[in-house]
């Protein structure tokens, strides 16, 4: 088959910032933890909206709604107001996506996650001490510009510090500690549940993992690229012969970095404009088309309403709980798939295969809620068929381990020359957060008028990205940053938008 879009580039960059160091793994686990706190609010809210205290104190008219046994199943929920709960994390989100990419640059990534971490707690304890929606409000807009900072500068510090040929790997370490906060608080809340402070104290608990990041943060020096770029190169020799570990000689390395940062300084351009330049145009359009597709594939949806899924389609409060942490610890294994697959078949195949399982499932879980539920929705579901429904949210949870969860960390990381990694980031993290409040937002709503074709208008979506993957995305696994270049230039469509590199090899005669 002719290479549409996938390739290797072989002998591109070099080969000695290659070897897994105990330090550099180490460093890696410590910043991916800063995921834990995404991960936290994520699977806090879906559980927290549902517990009749919490209802009962902010939003009232929704439990009066649930108690009129007409109203079909799908539409229990729908309150613009309980989603601007979930959703307004994410409006604060994109705003400081956006800001933490000069600060990435001038305060370093590291010291952006920190900030991240302490903005996230002093939102958790508001949160958890709200004694009315303004307080609450307020306590999800300060973990939003937590998630905002940590999101931006994580995976880049990852993707920098990574061996290149282990980068897929380590940063899909991100990912992973998402997912464990995503199950960390299901638990929570199936424990906190039953008490009518319960959800005082799961709101409040989100200070745990975003103290356990910060301290973590607090201990790792910043990425070699980071330091260079602010002019501390004593201290990024440091960190890199720590990294690259004992006996390495880091010198050529750090000649390239320097040789890198000195090139983009001397362009002097706003980065916020040369990343519109037209030899930018493959790396923008990823930047925005990846965390897009991310959010379409309806992650979320199952993501933060599981519960409130599970509890309409016939599932008690406390089974629909537990289906969700189900959901969650098969998620947690298929990132551990990723995370060995994505340096050896590399990005494109886990795309795709990813893509085809979550589009057969959407499709059928759209088939099985028709059938069942009745084109109206007011039909109860049998109980085989709800589990029907929860093993095929668990192969499509599975299928987005694998590959649409870590690998939108990733892409977005990777693909940019240093110069314009931190704004190629902040304007993914954006996309994400703001794709993300508008399906919020809208998902109760969609989901009473459009039932169980829902599921179908993901699934179409799902059908786009794996087609827009095969043909558009090239293969970056094992390309060192700095000749990530290569890869555009030799795609067959990208290839008319990026200005050829004099050929050169940085490593030449070290
Ligand atoms: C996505 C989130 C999602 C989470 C699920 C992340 O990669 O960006 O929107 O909720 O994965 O684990």
């Amino acid at each position: 088959m002719a290479p549409v879009g996938g390739f290797a580039v072989i002998g591109a960059g070099s080969d000695f910032k290659g070897k897994i160091t105990v330090s550099v793994l180490i460093t890696c686990i410590v910043a991916a933890s800063s995921g834990l706190i995404f991960g936290y609010d994520i699977g806090i809210s879906g559980g927290v909206t549902t517990m009749v205290p919490f209802l009962q104190k902010f939003f009232p008219s929704i439990l009066r709604k649930a108690a009129e046994a007409k109203t079909n199943m799908y539409c229990v929920y729908d309150s613009q107001v309980l989603t601007s709960f979930t959703s307004s994390l994410y409006i604060a989100g994109l705003a400081a996506s956006l800001v933490a990419s000069r600060l990435a640059t001038t305060l370093g990534r590291k010291n952006t996650m920190v900030l991240g971490g302490c903005t996230f707690l002093v939102g958790a304890a508001i949160n958890g001490g709200a004694a009315n929606i303004a307080m609450l409000i307020l306590g999800r807009i300060l973990l939003g510009f937590g998630v905002g900072f940590t999101n931006q500068a994580t995976p880049v510090y990852l993707s920098e510090v990574a061996p290149p040929r282990w980068r897929g790997a380590f940063n899909t370490g991100f990912q992973f500690f998402i997912g464990i906060g995503v199950v960390a608080a299901n638990c929570i809340n199936y424990g906190t549940a039953k008490h009518s402070w319960g959800w005082r104290l799961s709101l409040g608990l989100a200070i745990v993992p975003a103290a356990i990041m910060t301290i973590g943060a607090l201990l790792i020096s910043d990425t070699p690229s980071s330091l260079v770029e602010r002019g501390k190169l004593a201290q990024a020799k440091k960190s890199l012969a720590k990294v690259r570990g004992k006996g390495t000689d880091v010198e050529p390395e750090l000649a390239d970095l320097i040789n890198s940062c000195a090139i983009a300084k001397a362009a002097n351009q706003e980065p916020f404009v040369t990343i519109f330049e037209r030899q930018y145009r493959p790396h923008l359009v990823m930047a925005v088309a990846i965390p897009f597709f991310q959010q379409v594939t309806g992650i979320n949806i199952i993501a933060f309403y599981a519960p409130v899924l599970f509890q309409s389609v016939g599932f008690g409060s406390d089974s629909a709980l537990i289906a969700s942490i189900i959901l969650g610890v098969v998620n947690l294994g298929s990132i551990l798939v990723s995370t060995f697959v994505v340096d050896r078949y590399g990005r494109r195949f886990l795309f795709i295969l990813g893509g085809i399982q979550m589009f057969v499932c959407q499709v059928a879980v759209a088939c099985v809620l028709e059938a069942t539920t009745g084109v109206s929705g007011t039909k109860h579901i049998s109980k085989s068929y709800a589990i029907l429904v929860l093993v095929l949210m668990c192969i499509y949870a599975a299928g987005f381990g694998w590959s649409w969860g870590p690998l939108s960390w990733l892409i977005p990381s990777e693909i940019f020359p240093m110069k314009i990694r931190p704004t190629g980031q902040s304007i993914s993290v954006a996309v994400n957060f703001a794709t993300t409040f508008v399906l919020s937002q809208t998902f109760l709503t969609i989901l009473c008028h459009f039932k169980f074709g829902t599921f179908l208008f993901y699934a179409g979506w799902i059908a786009v990205m794996t087609i827009f993957v095969t043909f558009f995305l090239p293969e970056t696994k094992g390309i060192p940053l700095d000749s990530m270049y290569t890869v555009w230039e030799q795609h067959w469509y990208w290839c008319r938008f990026v200005q050829k590199q004099p050929s050169q090899n940085l490593y030449d005669g070290n």
